[in-house]
């Protein structure tokens, strides 16, 4: 199979990436060289993660002229043409990596200087693919979450159809080769479309089996919009994670499937994700997952296993941040009148 999906831009997208969402600094630097030294050639970031100077330090030790990736000798590639996954020297354009605009830096002035903050500590000339992190936008200012005394976020009322305008911008200025966005529903990305000179290229979501996301898939790619799923593994590592909460991972129907192929749950849920044609990011610090989680293009799972991991689907998203209210867990942006779920 073909481990790439070409964008509405024309560029050519690895179907698995590695996601730096949780990463710590201190670990995020080996694990992107880990992932860069077997055969990963797509890094997502985001601004909001706080890690991405440290991403570039590992991006500065592989990629440019006179520098090489230490290839891990196995069949992490198999299926694929040895002369096009294994040079010796990787130049910038092997290499896919993807920023997040953050809430804060939605309004038309800032956005190109958010943009240029990432590319500065990511050391690249440009992004291969910017993102509008989610719809609401927050206060401007250096502050991440901007919030009131009483703890409640502090929005701003700049509206993403104008955000876009200015992401355009930034592709004329070959600051960025594609744009796109993040947590947008299928309303919100014809809203989009519908204003766009530049179509968005991606829309990234939470996706894995518990969430499946049939109507919304069907709707981008309707539309020519690539999915990206982030949390395709269900993210256990997630902050807010309650302790008796499922864990994807360990569901014992993935495990017999696993057993079946004498693959490992997170292989067999990252086969069902490319081989359903969504782009996937697992986030791993642990070089042997990191390795793990590439072989998947070695497999292919049967049809009926492809169904019977789709009806795991419960419509379950882990990754709406949440806030206390009146002695309840509720949805912490559920009110802004641009909350996309
Ligand atoms: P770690 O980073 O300690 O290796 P997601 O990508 O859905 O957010 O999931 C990330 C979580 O899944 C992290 O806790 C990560 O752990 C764990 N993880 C990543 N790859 C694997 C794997 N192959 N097997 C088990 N757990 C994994």
């Amino acid at each position: 199979m073909d481990p790439f999906v070409t964008l509405s831009s024309g560029q050519r997208m690895p179907l698995v990436g590695l996601g730096t969402w949780k990463s710590a600094p201190g670990q995020v630097k080996q694990a992107v060289l880990a992932a860069l030294d077997c055969g990963y050639r797509h890094i997502d970031c985001a601004a909001a993660y706080g890690n991405e100077q440290e991403v570039g330090g590992a991006l500065a030790l592989r990629v440019g002229p006179g520098k090489s990736t230490l290839l891990i000798p196995g069949d992490c590639f198999a299926g694929w043409r040895r002369s096009d996954c294994l040079p010796q020297e990787l130049s910038r354009e092997d290499v896919f990596v993807t920023s997040k605009l953050w809430n804060t830096k939605h309004h038309l002035e800032d956005v190109e200087e958010a943009c240029r903050t990432s590319l500065a500590h990511l050391g690249l000339s440009y992004l291969d693919l910017y993102l509008i992190h989610w719809p609401m936008a927050f206060q401007r200012g250096k502050e991440l979450m901007p919030r009131r005394g009483d703890g409640s976020v502090l929005y701003s009322d700049t509206h993403y159809r104008d955000t876009w305008l200015a992401m355009e911008r930034l592709v004329d200025k070959g600051l960025v080769r594609a744009i796109g966005l993040s947590n947008f529903n299928a309303r919100q990305v014809d809203d989009i479309i519908s204003v766009a000179r530049y179509k968005p290229a991606v829309n990234q979501v939470e996706c894995h089996p518990y969430l499946s996301q049939a109507n919304l898939l069907s709707h981008c790619w309707a539309v020519g919009v690539c999915v990206t799923a982030y949390s395709p593994l269900g993210s256990g590592d997630r902050p807010w994670a309650l302790a008796d909460e499922p864990r994807l991972l360990e569901d014992p129907r993935l495990g017999a499937i696993a057993q079946k192929y004498r693959k490992t749950a997170a292989q067999v849920v990252l086969r069902w994700h490319v081989q359903r044609g969504v782009v996937c990011i697992p986030k791993s610090v642990t070089p042997s997952r990191i390795e793990q989680n590439m072989r998947v293009f070695d497999f292919c799972l049967s049809e009926e296993d492809m169904k019977q991991i789709q009806s795991f689907d419960r419509n379950e998203r882990f990754i709406v941040p949440t806030v206390e209210r009146d002695g309840q867990r509720v949805w912490r942006d559920a009110e802004h009148p641009h909350f996309p779920f």
